[in-house]
């Protein structure tokens, strides 16, 4: 048996609009293991965004329990809930939210700025923790600019602190995603498939029980969104990070391990995809039965090393 990272039974949550209800999670039970790669799929409003968002801690069921890598998360907090979500999980959505006029390096150290253990400055992090909510719900418009000079000040106070260490994880993370010689450049002044490497990183750095990406290549051409599906299958299958994601093309969706099919706010349907022999099979498992927590760095399986695409730019050196 591997290890479950995230456990849900008969997630429930309703909308109330006037006087109809709006079932928008209708009793969700769903297991992912450590080191799956999950595709869900469904049509527009069948709650696909509603489930994520509760598995991402950035909102809670009405009704159900949820096991967040063993921890019980369905009814904490809202502090308790953004700790978690910093600590475990990292986010990528379809619209890339970016910070405008922040260089790539600086957009990956902020998770490591607001997560940042040792520091004992609460008002900085509170401040980037303001940004960072921005960012995550993607409502960014009306307050961006005061965001921006809040994490500007925020940064400033925390690197004084982190420093080094928190650059070279950011550095690690941008050269994983193939960025290495774009770091000091900013959103505008790269693609849209570098933009949502960034994103990547940005998920990457703060090492993740799971990255949940929400549509990551809506915004992007055929090829550019190969590229990336690419790059999310090697660092699952490299690293053994979980990662689950939303998607419409079906195409993408095949290449994983499995594939949730979403109607009307359920599970209306499971089935393996094309790499459901690599990540989940019997030798995987084997080969990651290894002492405590160590399951996350495991070593790839020999089946995930054939799947492995080519070219491996996270073992370039910087
Ligand atoms: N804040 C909200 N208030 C009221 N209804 C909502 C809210 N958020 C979502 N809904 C409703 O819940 C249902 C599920 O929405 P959800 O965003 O999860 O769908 P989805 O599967 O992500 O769709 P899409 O593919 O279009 O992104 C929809 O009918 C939607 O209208
Ligand atoms: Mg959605």
């Amino acid at each position: 048996m591997r290890e479950s990272v995230i456990e849900t039974t008969d997630l429930r949550k309703t909308y109330v609009m006037g006087d109809s209800e709006i079932h928008a999670l209708d009793g969700v039970s769903l297991h992912v293991e450590r080191g799956e790669l999950l595709a869900i799929t469904g049509p527009s409003g069948s709650g696909k965004s509603t489930l994520m968002n509760i598995l991402g801690c950035l909102d809670r069921p009405d009704a159900g329990d949820y096991l967040l890598d063993g921890e019980d998360v369905a009814t904490l907090d809202d502090n308790r809930l953004a700790e978690i979500r910093n600590r475990k999980i990292g986010f990528v959505f379809q619209s890339f939210n970016l910070l405008p006029r922040v260089s790539a390096l600086e957009q990956v150290e902020l998770p490591l700025l607001y997560g940042g253990g040792n520091t004992r400055s609460h008002s900085a992090k509170r401040s980037y923790q303001g940004t960072e909510s921005t960012l995550r719900t993607g409502n960014k418009t009306p307050e961006l600019s005061g965001a921006q000079q809040r994490v500007a000040v925020a940064r400033d106070l925390l690197l004084q602190r982190g420093g080094a260490e928190w650059r070279n994880r950011a550095r690690e993370a941008l050269v994983a995603v193939g960025l290495e010689d774009r770091m000091s450049h900013k959103p505008t002044e790269l693609s849209g498939g570098q933009q949502q490497r960034v994103a990547i990183a940005r998920a990457l750095v703060t090492d993740p029980a799971i990255i949940l990406a929400d549509e990551p290549t809506g915004n992007l051409d055929s090829r550019t969104s190969e590229e990336l599906m690419a790059l999310l299958l090697r660092l699952n299958a490299d690293r053994g990070i979980t990662v689950v994601f939303i998607t419409h093309e079906e195409e993408i969706a095949r290449r994983t391990n499995r594939i949730i099919r979403m109607r009307d706010g359920r599970v209306a349907a499971e089935e393996r995809g094309e790499m459901s022999g690599s990540a989940l099979s019997p030798v995987g498992a084997e080969a990651d039965r290894a002492p405590s927590g160590s399951l996350r760095r495991a070593e790839p399986s020999s089946d995930q090393r054939t799947a492995r695409p080519a070219s491996r730019p996270d073992e370039a050196k910087p």
